[in-house]
Formats: C-alpha cells, structure tokens, sequence
C-alpha cells in the first residue's frame, strides 16, 4: 500500500465534529514502517490535535525518530498544506529535502519537500551559543 493510500484510508477515522474536514497523515519511517494519524478535535477547539502531529506521535512511541516521507490527505479544493505547527513537527524528524505529498480525496496532488514547506526553520543549531 502506498503512503498516500495508507493516509486515505486512515482519513475515514478522524474525528472531527466540529470542523467536519477530515484529513489523514501517514509518515514513513527510517525502517520503512509506515506510522497513520488523523486530527482529533475537541470541544475545547484549540485542545485538538492535527493528522500530522498524530501520525508522528504514533512515529515516535514506536520508537522512530526519524521519518522519510511523508502524505497528507484531506477533502479540500487544493491539495491540503500542513498548518505552521505541523511543518515545524514534520522537520523535527524528516530533512529538508524529505518528500511530503499533499492530495486531494478527488486525485490533486502536489508533491513537495520539508524543506520548501518551513524555508528558514528553525533548528537546533541555532541554540549552538546557549
Ligand atoms: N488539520 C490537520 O489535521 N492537518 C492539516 O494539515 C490542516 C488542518 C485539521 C485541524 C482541524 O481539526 C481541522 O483540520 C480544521 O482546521
């Protein structure tokens, strides 16, 4: 199954009843298992949890630190862009030229990089002085 099918699939659990936009993530990891998360909302709003972060989360408690690809998916006009929180997520386990496929449940995709996605980033060696 294809990192992007993986993310189609697991989109259908989100649970969402408040935004009612689903989206699915799935990452792969470095030992080449794939790793699915979905965004969970909460009454609360800002308590919910982004497909991307869950995805990693699931990544790391598996013991993976790092991730080689990436896939997002969602029901929306152009193929869904990770919000800033998660691009910053994403290139605490990936590199900047780690692929990242965005897709629409209609078939658009772009293909892209975490590098393009977070220009500039911040990263640990910018606390190389502390
Ligand atoms: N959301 C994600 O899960 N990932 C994205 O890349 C964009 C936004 C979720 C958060 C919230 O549950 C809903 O989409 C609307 O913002």
């Amino acid at each position: 199954m294809s990192l992007l099918e993986a993310a189609r699939r697991v989109r259908e659990n989100a649970y969402v009843p408040y935004s009612r936009f689903k989206v699915g993530a799935a990452v792969r990891g470095k030992s080449g298992a794939v790793y699915v998360g979905v965004n969970v909302e909460n009454v609360a709003y800002p308590e919910g949890t982004c497909a991307e972060a869950g995805a990693i989360a699931a990544m790391v408690a598996a013991g993976e630190t790092e991730l080689v690809e990436v896939a997002v998916i969602a029901d929306s006009p152009t193929p869904v862009p990770p919000c800033g929180g998660c691009r910053q997520k994403l290139a605490e386990f990936g590199r900047g030229e780690t692929p990242v496929t965005l897709a629409t449940t209609d078939g658009d995709r772009l293909e892209t990089t975490i590098g393009e996605l977070l220009p500039g980033r911040f990263d640990a060696g910018h606390m190389d002085r502390a």
